[in-house]
């Protein structure tokens, strides 16, 4: 595998960056293309990325036919009026997202047997929710040899409250219900703008699905869903990392086409740290202050601040003046990156969910590990201002999250370079 080697101190991010297609949106738009009986699901915006890898793997083995042009980031799903049942181990196990496609099997088949999913290692993450909701609309559930096994002959709308607005739960319901029978309302559903632009495909492919956005969504289930045409939202988790990089820098980025809206709690909370935002015709303009202020930051479902950026805002933060708090209230275990960050000379007291967070200007750079997809590229952001030479290993997490990272940081004006690690490791 590969390795990072940044050198860091003096950089200031300097010039314009383009964002690709959300990783966390297309998933569930692939699982999508399952539902369609006919004709194809244009994607166009498809970030290129291994879990876009994994998950065309999986829904061609599943029997949608993929396509995948690289050059032209499109991807073409043929519909097949059948599917498998079964979405086996070494399909499922490396990535948690994979879960999404039970609800289409489940649908169209009456029957699902998934493998339990794998992923990043960021606390337990359970799946009830969405087996609590499947059972709510007619199936059984049971557990086998390392795989669910759901059953339903036909799944039924239902009323549904989801205990906690769980993204992962509230897409795998919406496509289950959206070829149910009957209207299935899901209560305290998950906001996200990947569960929106979820919506917006399953209606161009024939589905009524309302409500989107907002808490309560409501779907009539129909008879059957067709090929369609849906570019992908872009990645605001993507975005707001490279905000932070320009924050951290005093840097001058213009985040090409930016969707500000998206990006709200991150952005409130860059302001206050002393962050400058201008909104202009081509994208959003970031510039970073000479010192930033130190602040707290609490993770929450969307709208609230994105656990996606947690890692990023406390690389940021362990260079603010004083001392930053950051709670981390949907995930349990994930500050290893703060134990990384360590190496760098961060001080840092954990007690749970909470790290408070000792600003320090003269932090070193090191060798670390990426330890989850976003940690990778918070540890790369502290490398770009720590002294000297930061060395990033295990960047098999990186690529599933970020296209051409270390390229587009190097056209900002970093010293960055990746390379094979000789060591051989990850
Ligand atoms: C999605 C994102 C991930 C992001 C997360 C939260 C994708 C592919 N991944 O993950 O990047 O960090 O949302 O914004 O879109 N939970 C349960 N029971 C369940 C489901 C979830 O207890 O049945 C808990 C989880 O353990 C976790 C919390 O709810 O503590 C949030 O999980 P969820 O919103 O489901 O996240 P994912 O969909 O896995």
């Amino acid at each position: 595998m590969d390795k990072i080697i940044v050198k860091g101190g003096q950089t200031k991010l300097q010039g314009e960056v383009e964002i690709e297609g959300a990783k966390n949106a297309v998933l569930p738009l692939l699982a999508a293309t399952l539902l369609a009986s006919e004709g194809e699901v244009v994607l166009t915006n498809v970030p290129i990325l291994s879990d876009v890898f994994m998950m065309n793997n999986l829904v061609d083995h599943l029997g949608t036919s993929i396509s995948f042009d690289q050059e032209a980031k499109k991807i073409i799903a043929k519909a097949n009026s059948e599917i498998k049942t079964t979405a086996p181990y070494e399909y499922v196990s490396k990535m948690r997202a994979s879960i999404v496609v039970m609800g289409p099997i489940l649908a169209i088949n009456g029957q699902a047997r998934v493998s339990m999913p794998g992923g990043c290692s960021i606390g337990s993450r359970p799946i009830d929710l969405h087996l609590r909701g499947f059972e709510q609309m007619g199936a059984t559930i049971t557990q086998n040899a390392g795989y669910i096994e759901a059953k339903a002959d036909k799944l039924k709308g239902a009323h549904i409250y989801l205990d906690f607005p769980s993204v992962g739960a509230t897409q795998n319901l919406i496509l289950a219900a959206t070829l149910a029978e009957g209207v299935t309302t899901l209560e305290n559903a998950a906001r996200e703008p990947e569960i929106v632009d979820l919506a917006n495909l399953l209606n161009k492919m024939g589905a009524n699905v309302k409500g989107a956005g907002t808490d309560t969504i409501i779907i009539k289930g129909v008879e059957k869903m067709h090929g369609a045409k849906h570019s992908v939202v872009q990645d605001r988790i993507e975005a707001g990392t490279f905000m932070v990089a320009a924050a951290m820098t005093q840097g001058d980025v213009l985040i090409k086409d930016a969707i500000a809206e998206h990006n709200r709690p991150l952005i409130s909370k860059l302001s206050e740290m002393g962050v400058n935002f201008t909104q202009e015709e081509t994208g959003l303009r970031v510039v970073g202050p000479e010192k930033l202020k130190a602040t707290s930051v609490k993770t929450l479902p969307h709208p609230g601040f994105p656990t996606d950026m947690q890692s990023q805002m406390a690389a940021a933060q362990a260079i603010a003046a004083g001392e930053s708090v950051m709670v981390e209230t949907v995930f349990e275990n994930r500050f290893k990156h703060l134990e990384e960050m360590r190496r760098m000379g961060l001080e840092v007291d954990i007690t749970r969910n909470t790290a408070l967070i000792q600003g320090n200007s003269n932090l070193q750079g090191a060798a670390v590990k990426s330890t989850d997809l976003r940690a990778s590229a918070a540890l790369i952001l502290l490398g770009l201002v720590a002294k000297g030479q930061t060395t990033v290993r295990r960047l098999s997490h990186l690529d599933r999250g970020y296209y051409k990272f270390h390229e587009k940081l190097k056209a900002l004006g970093a010293d960055i370079v990746r390379v094979k690690d000789e060591d051989g490791e990850e």
